[in-house]
């Protein structure tokens, strides 16, 4: 296993160039089982969980090729049905197999997913909608079985807006015979694209990104050329980057408005923060001031940066509330910011982070994709070195983060544990 160590006090400055959306690439590899044929995506990032989802495709049957930025995929002898354990376990996203399956083929058996490092992730908002759209699911030793002679189209609405059930319902309706209408349906960004790329492929989704989605079936649909969106995750990971080391840093090939929540929280804390076409420019300076803030689905602040701003809050001035709202528990990262140095209470699933001057520099545990890329931005200005362990959680949603972060000016390498 590798390590990655990052000694503190480097002012970044340059250019960065975001990659492709990894969940935006997750449900559109996924959606290739529609139909039978050769689909080619670009702009897809070089990442663990990328890899993991080419894995349980050709588990399928199908054959996933990768050349540079773009991957291939070949569904024409997709001919297994079954989503198994070992892999499922690597990476939830792998759920994402289910409504193409059903949908297409007429069956699935996935395994459920694993646990997280915070709090369980369940899915019964998927096998409900699946239900719901007449397929029957039973759980059996830690599987779904499913089957679904003909997928029925209907009104489904979620209890929460959920990403991942959202995406599975929409593939699934797009077969579906008659028309499937979500209500209270997820609106982030990869949602948007997913049913991009479904339409190209013949689909007719329409309202996708606001919280009625509707999903008129077809009987056919066939492969498609698509371009995945910036990933805005990485986006805002490198924003917050610029503004912790009081940095200028600029980042392009983004979408600006896709990070527009934490763009006016970086504003309040002091950080200049200027959008120009796809590129955005981040001014940092010392002492920022604390801001509070709350997760929630897009376009609220994402919980996907919630472990990365509070690692800026550690330092900016006064104290910052941080609620998590969307998962449990999501808070694995606030050990290991302690261990900085970083004055952090927790109280539920509130975060009050208190001023301190400077982090200190200390071994530290990656645990998640986005607590991992906290503790780098924690290093880059903890005075001394810090030896980040276990950085295979990172390597899931950050292509090349050290070389880029070099290239900004960052001091952090990677070596053997
Ligand atoms: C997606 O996960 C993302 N992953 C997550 O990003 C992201 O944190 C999350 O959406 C929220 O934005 C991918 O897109 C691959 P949810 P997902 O279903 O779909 C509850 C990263 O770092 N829920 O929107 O699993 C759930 O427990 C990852 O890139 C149910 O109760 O998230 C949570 O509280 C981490 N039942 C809330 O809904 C269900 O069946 C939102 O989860 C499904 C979800």
């Amino acid at each position: 296993m590798d390590k990655i160590v990052v000694k503190g006090g480097r002012r970044l400055e340059g250019r960065v160039r975001i990659g492709g959306a990894k969940n935006a690439v997750l449900p559109v590899m996924a959606a290739c089982l529609l139909t039978r044929g050769v689909s080619v995506i670009r702009n897809v990032p070089r990442l663990k969980d990328v890899v993991s989802m080419a894995s349980v495709l050709e588990e399928l049957g199908v054959e996933c090729g990768w050349e540079g930025d773009t991957v291939t995929i070949d569904s024409s002898r997709l001919s297994r049905h079954e989503a198994p354990y070992e892999l499922v376990r690597k990476m939830r996203a792998s759920i994402y197999v289910l409504g193409p399956l059903l949908a297409s083929e007429g069956k699935a058996r996935v395994s459920l997913p694993g646990g997280c490092a915070w709090g369980p992730r369940p899915v019964d908002l998927h096998i409900r909608a699946m239900r719901e759209l007449g397929a029957t699911v039973d759980i059996d030793h830690g599987y779904i079985e499913s089957e679904a002679r003909r997928l029925e189209g209907g009104p489904i609405t979620f209890s929460a807006p959920s990403v991942g059930a959202t995406a599975n319902t929409m593939m699934a309706a797009s077969r579906a015979a008659g028309r499937t209408v979500i209500s209270n349906a997820a609106r982030e960004p990869e949602i948007v694209a997913l049913a991009d790329f479904l339409n190209l492929m013949g689909a007719r989704v329409s309202g996708a990104g606001t919280d009625a989605i509707t999903i008129d079936g077809v009987d056919e649909m066939s492969p498609a050329e698509f371009r995945i969106i910036p990933d805005r995750i990485e986006t805002a990971t490198y924003m917050v980057a610029g503004a912790i080391t009081a940095g200028q840093v600029e980042i392009v090939d983004c979408v600006p408005e896709h990070v527009e929540s934490v763009a006016l929280k970086l504003a309040q804390a002091g950080v200049a923060v200027e959008a120009a076409g796809d590129s955005i420019l981040v001014k940092g300076k010392k002492a920022l001031e604390s801001v509070d803030v709350v997760t929630a689905p897009y376009p609220g602040f994402p919980t996907d940066m919630q472990a990365q701003f509070m690692a800026l809050m550690t330092t900016a001035r006064g104290m910052s509330t941080i609620s998590e709202t969307v998962f449990r528990d999501r808070f694995t990262h606030v050990p290991e910011l302690r261990r900085l140095g970083a004055d952090i209470k927790l109280d539920g699933s509130t975060a009050q982070v208190g001023y301190v001057e400077k982090l200190s520099g200390a071994p530290v545990m990656a645990t998640d994709l986005r607590a991992s890329a906290a503790l780098v931005l924690a290093g880059l200005v903890a005075e001394g070195e810090t030896h980040i362990s276990r950085v295979y959680h990172i390597d899931r949603g950050y292509e090349a983060i050290e070389e880029k972060l070099r290239g900004l000016g960052a001091d952090i390498e990677r070596m053997p544990e």
